[in-house]
C-alpha cells in the first residue's frame, strides 16, 4: 500500500462518517487526499477536514478509480452494491456494514485482537465488526488470552447512535416533545425510546433471537478464532446517545479470581479498568463518549456458573464501535 494513500469516506455525512473525519484528523492519518462521498442529497455540501473544506460528491460506480482505501459507512445496501465495484477498481474497502462480515474470504478485524487477519484480504474487502461485538470483545479478549473463553451470556444496553443520525434525532426530538407536551413521533423505533428501553435491535429470526444478537455469536467466533464459542445474548436499545454498555457473564477453561481478572487489564491496549465500586467508580456511557478507549469494571465471580466472571464493558459506539476501529484497520494497511 502507498504510504500516503488517497482515502474516501462513503457515507461521509452520517453519524459514523463524520466521526471518521475526526478520527483521521486526530490520529494524523497519513493520507495524500480525502474524498467525501454521500447521496445526491448531500452532493455539493462541504465538510471541513484539517482546516480545509472538502466538497461532498455523489457516490457512483466511477467514484473509486483513484482511491486506495474506501471506508464504507452508508448502510448494507450501499456496501453490497458499491463495495465490490470499489474492490475491483483496486481500492481496499473497509466496510462498516454486515454485508461481508461472515464471508470466509473477508477478514473481520478488531486491531487490538486479531490485527494479523487484516493482511490477507483476497476480495480487497475487510469488514469492521458489529459495534456491540467490538466493545464486548474489547473487554473479553484480554481475559480469553489469560483464561481461555468458553462461553458468554450477554445483555447489551445500546445507544441510539447505532441507528445512525436518524436514531440520534429520534431520541432528541422525543425528549423535546416530552418536555414541551408535544405529541411523540416514531419513525425509527417501534416504540417510544425516550424514557423507555426496547428489547429489539434488528430483525427477529425464527430462533427467537434478533440478527443483532446472533452477530455476537457468529462474529465473536470468527474474530477470536473460537468456532465452538457458546453465546446467548439479549440486545436492548436504551435512551443513551452514543455509548453502548454490555453486561456479561464469561465462562472460562480456568477459574480466574477477581484480582487475576482485573490484573489482565493493566497492559491491554484500548481498554481501561475502572473498578472501585465502594467509591462509585465503574464505567458509565457518558464517560466513554468521544473517547477512544473502552472501559471495564464491576468484575466479580458469577454466582451461578463455575469458572465464570461477571463484568460490565462500555465503549463509544460511534468511535471504537465503528469509525475508530475502521481507521485503525486502515492504519494496519
Ligand atoms: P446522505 O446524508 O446524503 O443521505 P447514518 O447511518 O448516520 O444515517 O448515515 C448514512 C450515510 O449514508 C449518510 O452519509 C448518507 O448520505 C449515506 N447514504 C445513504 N443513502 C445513500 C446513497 N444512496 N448513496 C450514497 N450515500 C448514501
Amino acid at each position: 500500500m502507498n504510504n500516503q494513500p488517497h482515502v474516501a469516506i462513503v457515507g461521509a455525512t452520517g453519524a459514523v462518517g463524520r466521526e471518521m473525519l475526526i478520527c483521521l484528523s486526530e490520529r494524523n492519518f497519513p493520507l495524500s487526499k480525502l474524498t467525501l462521498l454521500a447521496s445526491v442529497r448531500s452532493a455539493g455540501q462541504k465538510l471541513t477536514f484539517r482546516g480545509e473544506e472538502i466538497t461532498i460528491q455523489e457516490l457512483s460506480a466511477d467514484s473509486f478509480e483513484e482511491i486506495d482505501i474506501a471506508l464504507f459507512s452508508a448502510g448494507g445496501g450501499i456496501s453490497e452494491k458499491f463495495g465490490p465495484v470499489a474492490a475491483e477498481a483496486g481500492c481496499v474497502v473497509i466496510d462498516n456494514s454486515s454485508a461481508f462480515r461472515m464471508d470466509p474470504a473477508v477478514p473481520l478485524v478488531v486491531p487490538e485482537i486479531n490485527p494479523d487477519a487484516a493482511a490477507i484480504h483476497p476480495r480487497n474487502i475487510i469488514a469492521n465488526p458489529n459495534c456491540s461485538t467490538i466493545i464486548t470483545l474489547m473487554g473479553l479478549a484480554p481475559l480469553h488470552r489469560a483464561f481461555g473463553l468458553k462461553g458468554i451470556i450477554a445483555s447489551t444496553y445500546q445507544a441510539v447512535s447505532g441507528s445512525g443520525a436518524q436514531g440520534i434525532a429520534e431520541l432528541e426530538n422525543q425528549v423535546q416533545a416530552l418536555a414541551s407536551g408535544a405529541p411523540i413521533e416514531k419513525q425509527i423505533y417501534p416504540h417510544q425510546i425516550a424514557h423507555n428501553v426496547i428489547p429489539h435491535v434488528d430483525a427477529f429470526q425464527d430462533s427467537g433471537y434478533t440478527k443483532e444478537e446472533q452477530k455476537m455469536l457468529h462474529e465473536g467466533r470468527k474474530i477470536l478464532g473460537l468456532p465452538d464459542l457458546k453465546v446467548t445474548c439479549t440486545c436492548v436499545r436504551v435512551p443513551v446517545m452514543r455509548s453502548h454498555s454490555i453486561s456479561l457473564t464469561a465462562i472460562f477453561e480456568k477459574d480466574p479470581s477477581v484480582a487475576e481478572a482485573q490484573a489482565v487489564f493493566a497492559n491491554s491496549p484500548g481498554i481501561k479498568l475502572v473498578d472501585d465500586p465502594a467509591s462509585a467508580l465503574y464505567p458509565v456511557p457518558l464517560d466513554t463518549t468521544g473517547q477512544d478507549d473502552c472501559l471495564v469494571g464491576r468484575i466479580r465471580k458469577d454466582q451461578v456458573l463455575p469458572n465464570a466472571i461477571a463484568l460490565w464493558v462500555v465503549g463509544d459506539q460511534v468511535k471504537k464501535g465503528a469509525a475508530l476501529n475502521a481507521v485503525q484497520i486502515a492504519e494496519l494497511l
